[in-house]
C-alpha cells in the first residue's frame, strides 16, 4: 500500500469511526426512552447491540492508529462531521423507535459497504474488518425488521423515508393490525 492509499483508507475510517459512535450512543439513547408493553424486550434486545458496537469503535480507531493515523474520538468532531442528522425520536413506543432504528441501520451498513468497495485491492485488512462489522450490523438490522415484518415479508415502514417517518409509518401499521 501506498502512502496516498493509507492516508484514503484513514479518511475513510475517520467517518466509519464517527458513525459507530454515532450509533452506540443512539441505541444506549434508545434503550432508555423507549416505553410501552414492549419495553422489555426492546431495551433488552439493545445492549448486547451496544457491546457490540463498542467493540466495533475500538477495532476501528486502532486500525486507523495501525495505518499511522490519529483516530478522533471527542463527541465535538464526530457532531462536526458527520454527514447525517441526530437522531431525532425521543421517549416513544417500542415499533416508533424500531422503525427508526431501521433507518439508522440501513444508513450506517450502506455507507459500510461503500468503504469495503473503496478498500477493494488496496487494503484487504481494513476490508475484513469492516466486513467483519457488516455481518453484525446486518443481523442486528434483522432482529428490528422481525419486528416490523409481517408474515409475508413486508416491513410496516414500507417507503418510508428518513426515521420520523418510518417511526410513524411503522406506528400507524401496528394500529392496523388487529
Ligand atoms: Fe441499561
Amino acid at each position: 500500500m501506498t502512502e496516498a492509499e493509507g492516508g484514503k483508507v484513514i479518511e475513510s475510517l475517520r467517518l466509519r469511526l464517527h458513525a459507530l459512535n454515532d450509533l452506540a450512543l443512539t441505541l444506549k439513547h434508545v434503550h432508555w426512552n423507549v416505553v410501552g408493553p414492549h419495553f422489555i424486550a426492546v431495551h433488552e434486545m439493545l445492549d448486547p447491540q451496544v457491546e457490540a458496537v463498542r467493540s466495533m469503535v475500538d477495532a476501528t480507531a486502532e486500525r486507523i492508529a495501525t495505518l499511522g493515523g490519529s483516530p478522533t474520538g471527542t463527541p465535538g468532531a464526530l457532531a462536526a462531521e458527520r454527514t447525517w442528522e441526530d437522531y431525532s425520536v425521543g421517549r416513544a413506543q417500542a415499533i416508533e423507535h424500531l422503525g427508526a432504528l431501521d433507518v439508522v441501520y440501513s444508513g450506517i451498513i450502506e455507507d459500510h459497504r461503500a468503504a469495503v468497495a473503496a478498500t477493494e485491492g488496496t487494503d484487504p485488512v481494513t476490508q475484513d474488518l469492516l466486513i467483519e462489522h457488516l455481518r453484525s450490523l446486518e443481523l442486528f438490522q434483522w432482529f428490528v425488521r422481525a419486528h416490523l415484518e409481517s408474515a409475508g415479508g413486508k416491513l410496516s415502514t414500507g417507503s418510508a423515508d428518513g426515521e420520523s417517518a418510518a417511526g410513524r409509518a411503522a406506528v400507524d401499521q401496528a394500529r392496523r393490525q388487529p
